[in-house]
């Protein structure tokens, strides 16, 4: 079932193995220039690190980098089987891809449409059979569009018309765009490791710890209650 619970969008094997200790994470989506940003000999072989660092319920995302449908499907096929059976294929939805998403949901491999910029985008992959929506939010935000009012719009469009694909939003920048994605109906979002420890902290639950403790100290000292 998803929830709410937010991903991460990194291929960073120290942050990855960090955040998911600390936090609960849904699981990782990655695209080729997240893979590529780590600098590996070994896309494949930094995959394999991340699945190996997730549970078998936490959620995986690979992107193919063909951009006809046979390539795709090829490379659809390459990664469930060489990574694990219920990756997440991403489909950038040019029309090829769209073909690769029908194609790809006829095999059972699972689909995220990705690099979603409009609402009609969103309802044809989701009609392809799309497990996954990824409107772009900061993208459209960058060229003076609404990226939260897309991903509204598209969750109103899903709910109205009984479409079961789920919103996964993704490309962000600050903590307050996720905030309104997932107010405005996203299923869930995918942030950077950064964004995530934005999110995670605040200044005022660190300043309540610190009086905690030295309230504490003063009169009882440093020892824990598991030492008395
Ligand atoms: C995730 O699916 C996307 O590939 C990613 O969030 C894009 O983010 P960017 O706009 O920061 O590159």
């Amino acid at each position: 079932m998803i929830t709410l619970q937010i991903l991460l969008d990194t291929a960073n094997l120290e942050d990855i193995k960090r955040l998911n200790d600390l936090y609960p994470i849904r699981g990782v989506t990655t695209n080729p220039t997240i893979l590529a940003r780590e600098n590996t000999e070994s896309w494949l072989d930094l995959l394999k690190n991340i699945d190996d660092i997730l549970c078998s319920e936490q959620l995986l995302f690979a992107q193919v980098t063909a951009s006809n449908c046979e390539d795709m499907i090829k490379e659809a096929e390459f990664l469930v089987e060489n990574i694990r059976k219920d990756l997440y294929i991403k489909i950038p939805v040019i029309p090829e891809g769209i073909k690769a998403i029908k194609k790809l949901n006829s095999m059972g491999i699972n689909t995220t449409a990705t690099a979603v910029f409009s609402t009609q985008q969103a309802v044809i992959a989701a009609n392809a059979g799309a497990d996954f929506i990824a409107p772009y939010v900061n993208r459209l935000d960058n060229i003076e569009a609404d990226g939260v009012s897309v991903v509204r719009d598209i969750a109103e469009m899903f709910k109205i018309h009984n479409i079961e694909s789920k919103i996964i939003a993704a490309s962000f920048k600050n903590v307050n765009q996720v905030k309104k994605c997932c107010l405005a109906g996203a299923d869930t979002a995918t942030v950077s490791a950064e964004l995530y420890e934005e999110a995670a902290a605040h200044p005022l639950t660190d300043a309540a710890v610190e009086q905690f403790k030295a309230d504490w100290k003063n009169l009882y000292g440093d020892k824990f209650m598991y030492q008395y």
